[in-house]
């Protein structure tokens, strides 16, 4: 059995989750359930960044203490994932006591081993990030992120030795050439390390919501390491009393935008070189969602609901629409028109269709009884192909052309259910023996192509299969021909994707 361990950056709980964070926790669930299907051994975690004084101040304003802000909004978040149906082994807090602790300890052990040291710190401070900038990386003096202008800051704090790791670095990158996805995101990340590395503060003196330094308690752990260090120290405590971190260390693979390649690609691995632990194995930068052409961004207000989406459409169409409407690692513009267009044009005509036509089918011809026959060659071939295909573009993170890989099989079953004319066949006795191969491998093709789409479907999948008559297993071993009992008996459930009036319009809440 193989072990994957599977992050999501955790998020800033300073305002309400929207469709992008969704996005890439919806990403990495998919990943984690296809995993589960072929049985490998799953750690997957996300949660929420909960320290640092974006949060303080945002508590400040509506007259909350930190905790009592962060509570409230993290629980916004832990709600998102469940109404996202995602599978997390564990959703971690950066305010969980097992959380600081480690971090203390970490940082120790950096300290210790002689990565940090005391100085003075002055520059421009951006409060959205959370990041200083130099005058050179702003826009037009503003954030490029934020558009927001940052702050002057200048204090006496603690430095991690980053520019010590600039050779261990490169040479990390050049003997792991996968380390960092897509290729363009590895090229951008080891071209800003090979530029030469500074060193970067890793304490606050002027922010008390954070995580005390243990040799200097009057500051506090910057917040980006104590952020990225939860993806070590939630294996240490997510299962009380065991440490699991000899089973799941490293992480297989890491899911983030590129808002925050830095601090992944070249932060997070130094910390790591600095307390002699092994690297991600590798992280996949994806790409924005956009709303006519700019980020969605909570700082920006032009976000979509994903809540909005699920209560319309359901959250299979929203999961089918995030990863079927833009490529997986690229760009691209998001519209409440697109989501009730592919809902409508895909869901409900190609994948909703077919399952109740086979099913009122099976019912009409053969009294509701999957008959005794042989799946059709060629859907046999396809769905072997797709099973191929799938499991590799998963393995990948390629999970619009997995998506893609396993609609073919819709695809050709439709066209199948057309070619054939089951109806014309039913109309001749004499070619009985034809229909039952027309039928039975309408309803096997069906039953694969729900396993090799269940783990974008959660919702569905299970349902399709009961439909069919099927065992509610998604095991994928499964997804193959010729595996539906004959003598099955169908149960044709209501449309799975009923027909919605009206779009939630135009694009933007
Ligand atoms: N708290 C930090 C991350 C710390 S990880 C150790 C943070 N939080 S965030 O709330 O801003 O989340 C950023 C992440 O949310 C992105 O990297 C991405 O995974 C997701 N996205 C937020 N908006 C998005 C889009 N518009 N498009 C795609 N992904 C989006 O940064």
């Amino acid at each position: 059995m193989q072990l994957t361990f599977l992050t999501t950056p955790i998020y800033y709980v300073n305002a309400q989750p929207h469709l992008g964070h969704a996005y890439t926790t919806i990403a990495a669930d998919v990943y984690a359930r296809h995993m589960r299907q072929r049985g490998e051994d799953v750690f997957f975690l996300t949660g929420t960044d909960e320290h640092g004084d974006k949060n303080a101040r945002v508590a400040a304003e509506l007259g909350l203490t930190p905790q009592a802000f962060v509570d409230r909004n993290s629980a916004n978040f832990l709600r998102m994932t469940e109404d996202v149906r995602a599978t997390q082994d564990f959703f971690i807090r950066t305010t969980d006591e097992g959380h600081m602790t480690f971090v203390q300890d970490f940082l120790q052990t950096l300290k210790d081993n002689g990565h940090v040291y005391e100085g003075t710190y002055e520059g421009l401070y951006c409060t959205g990030c959370e990041a200083f900038y130099k005058e050179e990386e702003l826009k037009d003096g503003l954030c490029p992120d934020h558009g927001t202008k940052p702050e002057w800051l200048q204090e006496s704090n603690w430095f991690f030795r980053l520019s010590a790791f600039q050779e261990p670095l490169l040479a990390h990158y050049d003997a792991n050439p996968d380390f960092v996805s897509p290729q363009s995101r590895f090229n951008e990340a080891r071209a800003f390390i090979a530029g030469g590395l500074e060193d970067v503060s890793l304490s606050r003196a002027s922010i008390d919501w954070g995580v005390p330094l243990p040799w200097a308690p009057d500051q506090t752990c910057y917040v980006w390491f104590d952020a990225l260090l939860n993806y070590a120290s939630s294996l240490t405590y997510a299962r009380p009393g065991e440490d699991l971190t000899a089973r799941y260390w490293p992480p297989r693979w890491q899911l983030l935008a590129k808002d925050i390649l830095k601090f992944h690609a070249v932060i997070w691995p130094a910390m790591l070189m600095g307390a002699n632990r092994s690297l991600p194995q590798r992280l996949m930068i994806h790409g924005y969602l956009t709303v006519r052409d700019t980020k969605m961004s909570k700082s920006l207000g032009n976000v979509l609901d994903p809540f909005a989406v699920i209560e319309r459409y359901g959250v299979d169409a929203l999961r089918y629409y995030l990863l079927r409407d833009v490529r997986f690692g690229s760009d691209g513009g998001i519209s409440y028109d697109a989501v009730h267009e592919r809902y409508h044009a895909e869901l409900a005509n190609d994948l909703g269709n077919l399952v109740n036509r086979v099913t009122a089918m099976i019912e009409r011809y053969r009294d509701g009884i999957v008959p005794n026959a042989a799946c059709d060659p060629t859907i046999a071939s396809a769905i072997e192909a797709s099973r191929e295909a799938v499991a590799t573009h998963i393995h990948e993170l390629e999970l619009t052309e997995a998506l893609d890989a396993a609609w073919l099989v819709v695809r050709d079953l439709n066209r199948f259910v057309e070619e054939q004319a089951p109806w014309t066949l039913a109309k001749n006795p004499a070619r009985a023996a034809e229909l039952d191969v027309v039928l039975y491998t309408l309803a096997d093709g069906t039953r694969a192509a729900a396993i090799l789409l269940a783990a974008v479907l959660p919702e569905s999948a299970p349902r399709i299969l009961t439909a069919l008559g099927a065992p509610d297993d998604v095991d994928w071993e499964h997804a193959a021909p010729n595996l539906l009992a004959a003598g099955a008996v169908v149960a044709p459930a209501g449309p799975l994707f009923p027909h919605i009036e009206e779009s939630l319009g135009g694009d933007v809440v």
